[in-house]
């Protein structure tokens, strides 16, 4: 097992801006094809032999088929896509009214690209309410006493009191919110969950804890814990890559200073931890040689983070992190990306979902698939380098 030394990594080539107009064409020439099955329906959380299947609005992923359905409506202007995410915002709608599946931290990772965007786009009434009473829902989840907001499950259940780092993706919905209605709870209730998050996920090595639990009674820190990594103390790659883009959010919003190392450590042990074509295997202990699954999407996670922070940092340090960004795109492009229809209907291939191991909790399903967030990030890596592009996040 090995991986790519760093040196090395930086002398691989970046994609080009050809390259990348014709990545992000084709992308939103199979969105467009998707759109007869996949307008009143959604696309599953993940593929199986390559195809999604259709389901409805209930599960956490839902959000970034739409998202896709923005994204590219914001490259082609096509009308039948601006027609489909209208339809889509009321589906939203309709699901924070009924309450479907919103026991969940994960109302921003429905509710920014879908009802955000779609609002930011066209000016939806319906994607603005529908992401106010998201964003207030997702406010009861925030534990005073621990300082953060609540991942999974009922708020009372005893096991889980705890966070998880994807949640940092959860809060520009916040932010949003406070934005648009001039109420500064949500505001507060975000920048008190970054702080707690990243003082306690981030390991002293830059390698990061998939979740993290407390005290309920005092709401002190106590342990870190894998869910959907290896193990305990291994560094889940799609958590490292949530951290990456996290941070940088998390720096957008608070302007931290404190926040610029660590996403610089975070960042370095993700690339640390590459193998030689830098999509990286599903738990970044596994490099080159050794016979696991690639979690594709978080390539594409963690080069819109990188993309991201750029934005924030002095010249050389934004160049440094856009050149990585676009290697690591580069490869996702020639070798993950779906070239042909009759492969799948989706966008990446090679992405893994959750894959249970003799040391995790988490169940088996969506390994070496595509997955809907990698299908997002994937575009929306492309449209950041397509234009200056206005975020949803
Ligand atoms: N947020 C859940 C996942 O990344 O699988």
């Amino acid at each position: 097992m090995s991986w790519i030394a760093l040196e090395t990594l930086e002398q691989k080539p970046e994609i080009t801006g050809v390259e990348v107009e014709r990545a992000i064409q084709d992308a939103a020439s199979r969105i467009i094809r998707n759109l007869p099955k996949f307008t009143y329906k959604f696309q599953k959380a993940y593929s199986e032999k390559g195809f999604y299947e259709p389901t409805d609005n209930e599960d956490w992923t839902t959000g970034f088929w739409t998202g896709e359905i923005w994204l590219a409506y914001e490259l082609t202007g096509d009308e039948r896509l601006k027609k489909a995410g209208e339809i889509q915002m009321k589906s939203f709608l309709d699901r924070i009214d009924q309450r479907i599946g919103v026991e969940t931290h994960d109302l921003g990772f429905l509710y920014s690209p879908s009802c955000v965007a779609g609002y930011k786009l066209t000016g939806s009434k319906v994607g603005r309410e529908a992401a106010i009473k998201a964003a207030t829902e997702l406010l009861t989840r925030f534990h005073e006493k621990g300082q953060f907001i609540q991942a999974w499950g009922p708020l009372d259940a005893p096991d889980n009191y705890r966070l998880i780092i994807d949640c940092l993706l959860n809060l520009p919905l916040l932010y949003w919110a406070t934005e648009e209605t001039g109420d500064t709870r949500y505001r507060d209730v975000a920048e008190q969950h970054i702080h707690t998050a990243l003082a306690n996920v981030i390991r002293p090595d830059y390698s990061t804890w998939h979740t993290f639990f407390f005290n309920r009674e005092t709401g002190e820190p106590d342990h870190g814990a894998t869910c959907q990594g290896y193990r305990d103390g291994s560094a889940w790659a799609r958590g490292q890559a949530w951290g990456i883009y996290g941070t940088a959010i998390g720096y957008k919003y608070t302007r931290r200073e404190s926040y610029i190392p660590i996403f610089k450590g975070v960042t370095e042990y993700f690339l640390r931890h590459l193998p030689e074509d830098l999509v990286p295997f599903w738990d970044l202990e596994f490099g080159d040689g050794d016979d696991q699954p690639r979690d594709s999407s978080s390539a594409s996670i963690a080069a819109c983070g990188m993309l991201e922070m750029a934005k924030y940092l002095e010249p050389e340090d934004a160049a440094y992190y856009i050149g990585i960004a676009k290697k690591l795109l580069k490869s996702v492009v020639d070798h993950y990306a779906v070239k042909d229809d009759s492969q799948s209907n989706g966008l990446v291939l090679h992405s893994t979902y959750s894959n249970h191991s003799l040391y995790n909790t988490c169940n088996h399903y969506g390994v070496d698939e595509c997955n809907i967030w990698g299908d997002y990030f994937y575009m929306e890596a492309l449209m950041r380098l397509h234009k200056d592009w206005a975020v949803y996040w």
